[in-house]
Formats: C-alpha cells, structure tokens, sequence
C-alpha cells in the first residue's frame, strides 16, 4: 500500500512524483485532493483516469500563495481582498485565466477561468514548495463516492492508482472548500463550503449573487451553462472529411484531408486523447472551419468522458 507519514523525506518524493507526471494524494485542511501537475495535460488526464469520472468536471488549482496564483488567474479588486483575508485556506476562487498561465486546457475543461485556492495545511504548503508547480487535485475519491477525509479513505478508493498516499491525518474541515466566481465586484456563490456566505459578505460588503435556486441545480458547477463549446458545428462518428471541414483524429487510421487536422492520439491511447481533447477543439476551432468532423473515440475508460464532452460541443445551442 502506497501510504507514508507525510515526513520530510516523504513530501520530496511526493514532489518528484508530480514533476515526473504521476499522481499523489495529499491532505489538505479540507478533504484529501488527488494531485497532479497542473501544467501537464497528460498527468492531468490520469486524474480523470484514476477517480473513474465519465465527463472532465473542471478541477481546482491549488498554489502556494496569492502571488502565484496570480500568475494563473486575473485577480481584480474583489478576488484580491477575499484572497488576504481567507488564503490560506478553504476559498476557491473562479477567476478569469490568464493566457500564460501554462495550466493545462484538460485541467478547466475548456474554460477561459480557472479555479485557484491556497490551500492551509503544513503538507500541502510543503508539497507545493517541493514539487515547484501548481497542483491540480480534485478530491481523492472515486467518481460518485464521498470525499475522503483520512489517508486510509484514499488507499481505499485509490490506493493502486497513485504513486504516493501522503498520511498527514485526518482533515481539519472534513467539507470541500467555498468556491465562488468572481467577476469585477460581483462574487457568486457556486458551491457552499467551509467558508460561510456570510464571512464572504462582510468582506465584500454585498450580498452573494446565488447562481441557482435548487430546482435547477446542477450535480457540480462545473457542469454550468460556462462550459466551453466551439463556434464550429461538430459532425461526431465521421469516417470521411467533406469539403471545409476539420478533422478530428484519433488512432493510426485517419481519412484523407487537406483540411486542418489534430490527431487526439496516433496510437490510439485514450488517456494522451483526452490530455489532447480541450487544446485540439481549441486550435481546430481558430482555424476557422466551420464543421470540425470527429471521427468515433471508443466508449471505455476515458472515452466515456471524452463522448460525453463531444456530444455537449455538438448538441444544438440554444
Ligand atoms: O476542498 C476542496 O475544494 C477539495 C480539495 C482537494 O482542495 N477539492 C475539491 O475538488 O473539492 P473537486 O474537483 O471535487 O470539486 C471542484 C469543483 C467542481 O465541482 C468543479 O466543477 C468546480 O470546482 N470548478 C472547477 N473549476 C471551475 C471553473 N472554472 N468554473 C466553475 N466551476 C469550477
Ligand atoms: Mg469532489
């Protein structure tokens, strides 16, 4: 089993693992998180692979303090303030990403903002100083079971999927961070945590817009109505390529085309696919054709999640 003491020694290999592209689960003062290098897609697609999650919700980023985080995201007036009064600790912050940021597309599903917290546990602080990177880590659970608050909870969901269990113990919080969107002064609830609205609010002065009423909650914020979707039409099961189209590739057997082309994966591997999903629609979709023809991505593992992504780019927008 691939738990350890979280020991100095311990936290140094940790931060090798995440730069050497593997997968560690570490505490935080929250809920344990399933890191990985978040400037590198393929690293962050075996996050997916590991937690079984069949559509690529956007991950949070965790950094060592305000000023790399604002080297990821834009922190205007508003998302400054909250960040000195409540990093470290469990505030995520939804905040327009910022072109250089170098996080990874697969790590924000597409999206032009990005999630940052600075989380405040003593082995999270050390990890990210070890492994000299931005962490992505969604909580360290299997897709549909409870976030884990114990090292042993991950051992049991994840415990032969990671290179590395840090055991700091149980969690102070035991609930997911606050996450709320900022844009300008206005600051969205998106999901209730550890930091209560109204702590929010005395800092802001205002009241938090709600982003839904219960009746048409989504199952995760990130599955709102900000997802990311091409201006091109997306023609999904393609065998060929019609005059103006793109394509979309996958594996060794690719139509013939003059057209613009991404191959997902050449070897048909469908963990470097989806490392490849978000910044192949993206370079297809500025090449400026109008239909980006996706031929068929099998329906295992990851691919269910990478379907599940093509079929929303592709459905009728409203
Ligand atoms: O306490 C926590 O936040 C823990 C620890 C490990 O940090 N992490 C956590 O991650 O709960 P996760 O992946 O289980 O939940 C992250 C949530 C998802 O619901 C996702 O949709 C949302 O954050 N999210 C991430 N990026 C977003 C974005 N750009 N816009 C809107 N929602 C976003
Ligand atoms: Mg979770």
């Amino acid at each position: 089993m691939a738990i350890e003491q979280a020991s100095a020694a311990a936290i140094e290999a940790a931060g090798q693992h995440i730069r050497g592209g593997r997968l560690v689960a570490f505490p935080t003062e929250t809920v344990y998180g399933l890191g990985a290098d978040a400037t590198n897609a393929h690293a962050v697609a075996g996050i997916y692979a590991a937690k079984g999650r069949p559509s690529f919700n956007p991950l949070i980023v965790h950094v060592a303090g305000i000023a790399e985080a604002g080297r990821i995201a834009e922190m205007p007036l508003t998302a400054r303030r909250l960040a000195e009064r409540f990093w470290p600790g469990p505030l995520t912050l939804v905040l327009a990403r910022r072109p250089e940021s170098g996080i990874a597309d697969l790590v924000t599903a597409g999206l032009d903002s990005v999630a940052v917290r600075v989380p405040d546990s003593v082995v999270a602080q050390a990890l990210l100083r070890a492994a000299g990177r931005p962490i992505a880590a969604p909580s360290a659970n299997l897709s549909g079971r409870l976030s884990p608050t114990l090292a042993e909870d991950v051992a049991g969901d994840l415990g032969d999927r990671v290179a590395l269990i840090l055991d700091g113990g149980p969690t102070r919080h035991g609930l997911e961070s606050t996450i709320v969107a900022v844009a300008g002064e206005d600051v969205t609830l998106l999901r209730p945590g550890a930091v209560t609205a109204e702590a929010i609010e005395a800092v802001t002065g205002r009241p938090l817009t709600r982003s839904l009423d219960a009746s048409d909650k989504p199952s995760s914020p990130g599955q709102l109505e900000s997802h990311y979707a091409p201006h091109a039409r997306i023609r999904l099961g393609a065998s060929d390529v019609r005059a103006g189209e793109a394509l979309l590739a996958f594996g060794p057997n690719v139509p013939e085309t003059r057209g613009p082309l991404v191959n997902l994966s050449p070897s048909g591997d469908l963990v470097e696919a989806a490392a490849n999903l978000f910044s192949g629609l993206r370079a297809l979709d500025a090449s400026g054709a109008a239909t980006i023809a996706v031929m068929s991505i099998p329906a295992h593992g990851l691919g269910e999640a990478i379907n599940d992504r093509l079929r929303r780019a592709a459905a009728p927008r409203g």
